[in-house]
């Protein structure tokens, strides 16, 4: 049998030959290589290999027109190749220290009418982008058809969400690739042993891609259309978003890939001293479980008094920001005209004393504007409301699409991007942060609006309010698929996991039938999401008063979501994930598995030698059985864990303990 070693020279021959191709481009270590033809009648082209295997057979590339044709008698003018290896920082994110080391290939085509088309390629080690720079003879062009195809060379399995062009909360569907008739992106897949994703990096002013599938295993972009049925209105020179290829040996590997921020622009923003990750709670949790309402009247959430209790708490806990959903009048509209108020608060929200008090506790305040989906009126006003915002000292806000847009305008449609953009560039001029609700989906761009830091964009907590909820198993497909576009404000870290509080106080049914509703995995797993599920702004979302005296939110009030260096260390798609960051110098280690009780030993060789830490271990308790489920049934008591201490330094590996639907949670602190 040929040994390993005699393999990978043969591998990386074959690639060397194929990199000396003229329209071939490999990335620096040779493993990756996206090869661009013209084929037929003027058709650019494109495949692509990883580790000698084909991934992407020969498929179609191009736009088309009404106004020129963009689509085909393309010939090769010339073809232009850069390479580069440049370190770069960012003020937050998963790793502040980012390398951005690729090789390119510019192929520029021209046509009989004049339309200058080019393909550039980048290829990295961790997989491959290309985008269309399009110059036609005309002032603007409407653009009707994607012909971008992805042919997968083999069938293999996939991790998806259907297509559906205003949201993403929905839950995924594990398949054969050739099962899968429509997705969204990212499209995570295994192919043999190769894991991949394919995305889109720095998505402005353009519809989204979805991924149809048209014959056997060919797929072809579909783009969220325009009211009237086109797809997008550009000028007549115009460049598209990055088409991404993640392309890994290990599922892991998709999420430390870097692939998505290395093919967006730097920084936009001058100063982002102002841009600051946060730990934050929230007058939230129990408007979804039904203790509460957005509206004023006896159950209103967002009333003076709830807000102090909740600033007294964040300034007790170390938790930096409080945010109050329900603060504002027009609630009563939501779901009729959609019409807020993103100025004028309610009578029992004593705005002003709020925000001094608030002040005085060194609290940041959030402020929150759902807006229905009502994008024209949102435009028309949130710059006064911004403009007020920050005279308040206000610096972060979430905000809200829950609802359909006027006219038609999908979510995800070229009009949609260009508002959520809109909001984000407005927003930075008054140093205002965002986190999006109900978004367009994160491509990257906050590497360029830092601004920009987190969003949903999935099926997040509150589905477990008011539906059969996220399995566990869902929550290990999260951070191979949804997470790689970016972070998620997820709103983790429930302890009621039965609502016991939550019915005592009696939850009103307001989205459905919420009698059987619970959370589907353990507490351990609720703690260990703070760790797995990215987000600069990192909520613990339950009612104050479960984690009040809870031993086990100690690991929030150490938690850091301001992280400096993060590494998923092991998982396989929806079965389990195992993430360690760095914040300062201490870690957090958060480890997730699906229905299934598993252990996994982890060597903690990320740790910092010859230091010794303190791990205060969150875990799952191994002997518990009960009757709390609210249908009666006899099964794990999901809410029992244990917590243990341990002294360890980087020699030491720990044997993770996983019950069915669970997790675990570790923070390491360095001894005095
Ligand atoms: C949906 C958002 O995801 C949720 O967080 C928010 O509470 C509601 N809309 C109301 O704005
Ligand atoms: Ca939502």
């Amino acid at each position: 049998m040929m040994n390993h070693r005699i393999l990978v020279a043969i591998f990386a021959f074959i690639a060397l030959v194929a990199c000396t191709d003229n329209t071939t481009v490999c990335s620096p270590d040779g493993n990756i290589e996206a090869t661009f033809s013209i084929e037929g009648n003027g058709v650019p082209h494109y495949s692509l290999k990883a580790y000698g295997q084909d991934v992407i057979g020969t498929s179609a590339m191009g736009l088309e027109a009404l106004e020129a044709n963009l689509k085909d008698g393309f010939e090769v003018v010339r073809v232009i190749r850069d390479k580069a290896d440049e370190e770069w920082t960012q003020p937050w994110g998963e790793n502040k220290q980012m390398r951005d080391h690729h090789n390119e290939m510019a192929v520029l085509m021209r046509n009989v009418e004049g339309v200058e088309l080019t393909a550039r390629f980048k290829a990295f080690d961790d997989g491959m982008g290309f985008r269309y720079e399009y110059s036609a003879p005309v002032d603007s062009l409407t653009i009707v058809g994607d012909n971008t195809y992805f042919n997968f060379a083999e069938d293999g399995t996939s991790w998806t969400i259907g297509s559906y062009f205003s949201g993403y909360e929905l839950p995924y569907r594990e398949q054969a690739i050739s099962a899968t008739e429509n997705a969204n992106t990212p499209f995570t897949f295994q192919m043999g042993p190769l894991y991949g994703s394919i995305h889109e990096a720095a998505l402005y002013d353009f519809p989204e891609m979805n991924l149809y599938r048209q014959d056997s295993l060919d797929f072809k972009s579909e783009l969220a259309p325009r009211p009237d049925g086109t797809l997008a209105r550009v000028g007549g020179s115009f460049v598209t978003p990055w088409r991404t290829f993640q392309i890994a040996t290990e599922a892991v590997g998709l999420i430390n890939s870097s692939l998505i921020l290395n093919l967006n622009d730097p920084c936009a923003i001058e100063d982002v001293s102002w841009i600051k990750p946060q730990k934050y709670v929230g007058v939230w949790w129990g408007m979804h479980l039904g203790t509460q309402v957005w509206t004023m009247g006896p159950r209103h959430g967002a009333t003076t008094e709830n807000a102090i209790r909740h600033i007294d708490f964040a300034a007790a806990n170390n938790i930096g920001g409080v945010l109050f959903e329900g603060w504002n009048k027009g609630w009563e509209n939501w779901g009729g005209s959609q019409h807020f108020d993103y100025c004028e608060p309610y009578e029992d929200f004593d705005l002003e004393y709020i925000v001094a008090y608030a002040k005085e506790k060194g609290v940041s305040l959030w402020m929150h504007n759902e807006t229905g989906g009502s994008i024209f009126e949102y435009e028309n006003v949130m710059e006064k409301a911004f403009e007020k915002y920050q005279s308040l000292g206000v610096n972060y806000l979430k905000t809200g699409y829950a609802g359909g847009m006027p006219d038609g305008i999908r979510h995800h449609s070229q009009r949609a991007v260009q508002h959520y953009q809109k909001v984000v560039e407005t927003a930075a001029k008054y140093q205002i942060a965002i986190d999006a609700h109900e978004p367009i989906k994160e491509t990257g761009i906050r590497r360029t609006w830092p601004n920009m830091m987190t969003r949903e964009g999935a099926r997040g907590m509150e589905w477990n309010a008011w539906s059969e909820g996220n399995s566990a198993e869902y929550q290990c497909i999260l951070p191979f698929v949804r997470l790689l576009g970016g972070p998620m404000d997820y709103t983790p870290g429930i302890f009621d996991i039965y609502y016991e509080a939550g019915r005592g106080m009696g939850m009103v049914p307001w989205n459905g039938d919420n009698s059987k509703c619970y959370i589907k995995t353990t507490l351990a797993r609720q703690i260990a999401n703070w760790v797995l599920i990215y987000s600069p702004l990192q909520m613990a979302c339950d009612l104050i008063e479960n984690y009040q005296g809870h031993p086990a939110f100690q690991f929030f009030r150490d938690f850091d979501p301001d992280c400096d260096w993060s590494k998923a260390l092991a998982g396989e798609i929806g079965d389990f994930i195992v993430i360690a960051r760095r914040a300062g110098e201490n870690f957090f280690l958060g480890a997730g598995t699906n229905q299934d009780a598993r252990t996994v030993d982890v060597p903690l060789d990320f740790l910092k030698p010859g230091v010794k830490y303190n791990a205060a271990i969150y875990a799952d308790d191994p002997h518990t059985w009960a009757i709390r489920q609210p249908d009666g049934t006899v099964a794990q008591d999901k809410q029992a864990y244990r917590i243990m201490h341990r002294e360890v330094t980087s020699k030491d590996t720990l044997n993770i303990l996983m019950n069915a639907h669970g997790g675990q949670a570790i923070s390491f602190i360095p001894k005095e």
